[in-house]
């Protein structure tokens, strides 16, 4: 999407084979159209989550569960993570991957708008994905940003928007615009250290600060 076909192609052969039920949720995912993350962002979001030894972690878009896995496999052995889901269906599925998957015991699987769950949760985290309406961030990143301990690591996806964000500053769609405003606020946010890279389809890792 973001790099030249020869690129990604690479990027996604040299990664290490999906065991059986990853590759089974990327088969369905596809097969339905779900967005899930590339595996080299889930592959990011794993090493990330090792790196910080996450015990508390929380997620905005669950859908059928790819991303969590991939977290859920990057805890603590004590951790757990938090996922939001609007959709009762993919909710429902995500629970059942991740029963089979092994970690059900990590995962607190919340069917709801994130806006309203975010705010009813107490104590700090250390990990945080967002994934959900990218016309949403803005209340997602308000919501989370309180919740995060200091060296929490935030990971935003799809902030290049297929590429459509590196457009004229004074052009392209609205939706491409929003999304500049809010990467410029993130990554000069004084609360936070943070970059951008271009791995999928653009993923801002940022550490609080
Ligand atoms: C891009 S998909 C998430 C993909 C998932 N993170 C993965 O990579 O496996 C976005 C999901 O967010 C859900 N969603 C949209 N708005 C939401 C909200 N306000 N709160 C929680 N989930 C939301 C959508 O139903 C959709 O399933």
């Amino acid at each position: 999407m973001i790099l030249t076909e020869s690129v990604s192609g690479y990027v996604e052969r040299v990664r290490s084979a999906p065991d059986r039920l990853l590759a089974e949720m990327e088969t369905h995912a596809q097969r339905d159209a779900i967005p899930v993350v590339v595996p080299a962002t889930g592959q990011l979001l794993q090493v990330l989550a090792l790196a910080v030894h996450a015990r508390r972690a929380l997620e905005v878009g669950t859908a059928i569960g790819v991303s969590t896995l991939y977290i859920a496999r990057g805890l603590a052995p004590d951790g757990e993570v938090v996922s939001f889901e609007v959709d009762a269906e993919r909710h429902a599925t995500a629970g059942e991957y991740l029963e089979r998957a092994g970690v059900g015991d990590r995962v607190d699987l919340r069917c709801k708008d994130a806006r309203a769950g975010l705010l009813e949760l107490e104590g700090k985290f250390d990990f945080a994905f967002l994934d959900g309406v990218k016309a949403e961030y803005g209340a997602y990143f308000e919501a989370v940003l309180p919740l995060l301990d200091d060296g929490a690591v935030l990971v935003i996806d799809n902030v290049l928007l297929s590429g459509s964000v590196a457009g004229p500053e004074d052009g392209g769609s609205e939706r491409a615009s929003m999304m500049r405003s809010f990467n410029e606020r993130i990554l000069h946010h004084p609360e936070l250290t943070a970059t951008l890279t271009p791995v999928g389809d653009g993923v801002i890792v940022a550490v609080r600060q």
